[in-house]
């Protein structure tokens, strides 16, 4: 991304970084917005910063994003504050003079955060200890956020889990059928009949107020927690732009589709696709050991659910957009979104079956009967 050295130093002016910039580095492991590690002169010798360009194309309310982040960020710092916990388990914007945590010009939409000193992210994992710390992070976010209230929040993408608008939403494009390829997924569409009674259960349950709403991140992928280079334990979750209210089993499940798939999200070879249950228990275990005192019953016992539910949906959202013309998702090659659509209809499947067991793994971590 070409940005002038102009703008950086216009940026850092706003949010009163005096010190000269010494240099910028483009990160390039974000696809969404632009991100760069900037480093300034201070006092006593230098500090590290992260400018990040928002990407307003993708997400059109810049600044309900920013009061979500602003409303849950210093809530959980107030907390770390009062209970002398790690300082960098929570990301630190800069504000502006007026007290904003972004500004914006003519030079885009740009938000400042402190760099986390010696972190890592990683894209994927097969070893188990980081899977369980990645679920540590994921679990202590929403314990810190568990008595907040979530109501609060703006609603940034509306319905962005309400599987069962999904679902109905589907169904109504299959009718319409307006590319001419419901023909050659038949197959497929019988399959999310047979499995949306078990699909839109979180939603039955949420009718019922049998869940609460929760604050979730809704983007729970291990490559979304800064690691610590020396210990290799996950220090805190980044990328909060799609933080809203959900459901905690919308969060854990999204993370296991990700990080216990045997294979890649779009991989061809369905034997090589199901849920790795060594895996699924690493994540669960560090995930529940955070937060099995600030959730309800339900919660606990909907989170293999969850990984189903969420998976489930990726089925439908893929094969929605191979049907109407693959406007949405970004494709690499012709039928990518039917192979997508085949490897997670290959992995809900599996889930589908191994349901119990995953049931059995979260009661043996939690304790509780199910
Ligand atoms: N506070 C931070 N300290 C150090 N590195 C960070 C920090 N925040 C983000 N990064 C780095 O920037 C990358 C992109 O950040 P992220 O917010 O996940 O952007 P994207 O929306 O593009 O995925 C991360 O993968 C990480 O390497
Ligand atoms: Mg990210």
């Amino acid at each position: 991304m070409d940005i002038s050295r102009e703008i950086f130093e216009k940026v850092a002016k706003k949010f009163g970084i005096c010190g000269k910039i010494i240099d910028i580095n483009a990160l390039t492991s974000g696809n969404i917005n632009g991100t760069f590690v900037v480093r300034a002169e201070a006092e006593g010798g230098e500090e590290k910063y992260i400018f990040q360009r928002l990407n307003t194309f993708v997400f059109k309310q810049p600044k309900h994003i920013m009061s979500n982040i602003a409303a849950i960020t210093t809530f959980i710092a107030d907390k770390i504050e009062r209970n002398g916990l790690d300082k960098d388990s929570v990301m630190r914007f800069l504000r502006t003079d007026e007290g904003e945590n972004f500004v914006e010009g003519d030079f885009g939409f740009w938000r400042v955060y402190e760099y986390v000193p010696n972190s890592i992210t990683i894209n994927q994992s097969d070893d188990p200890e980081k899977i369980r710390s990645a679920g540590k992070a994921f679990g202590n976010f929403q314990t810190m956020l568990s008595d907040f209230d979530a109501s609060q929040l703006y609603d940034t993408i509306p319905n962005f889990h309400n599987t069962r608008a999904r679902v109905e939403n589907f169904f109504r494009n299959v009718e319409l059928d307006e590319c001419s390829r419901v023909k050659e997924v038949e197959y497929e569409i019988e399959q999310i009949k047979k499995l949306m009674p078990l699909g839109v259960k979180l939603n039955e349950m949420v009718d019922a107020g049998e869940l609460p709403l929760r604050v979730t991140h809704n983007d729970t992928k291990i490559n979304n927690v800064l690691f610590d280079i020396d210990t290799g334990e996950a220090k805190t979750v980044i990328d909060l732009d799609t933080v809203m209210p959900g459901l905690v089993a919308h969060d854990f499940g999204d993370a296991i589709r990700f990080a216990a798939n045997k294979s890649a999200e779009d991989e061809p070879d369905l034997s090589k696709v199901g849920l790795d249950m060594g895996k699924y228990k690493a994540f669960a275990e560090g995930f529940i050991s955070e937060v099995s005192h600030s959730l309800i019953e339900n919660e606990i016992k909907t989170l293999a659910l969850g990984a189903f539910t969420m998976t489930y949906e990726l089925v439908v959202r893929f094969l929605d957009d191979y049907i109407t013309g693959d406007k949405y998702f970004k494709t690499l090659y012709p039928g990518h979104n039917l192979v997508r659509t085949r490897c997670q209809l290959a992995l809900a499947m599996d889930m589908y079956n191994k349901l119990d067991e995953m049931n059995e793994v979260i009661s043996g971590i939690s304790g509780l009967k199910f």
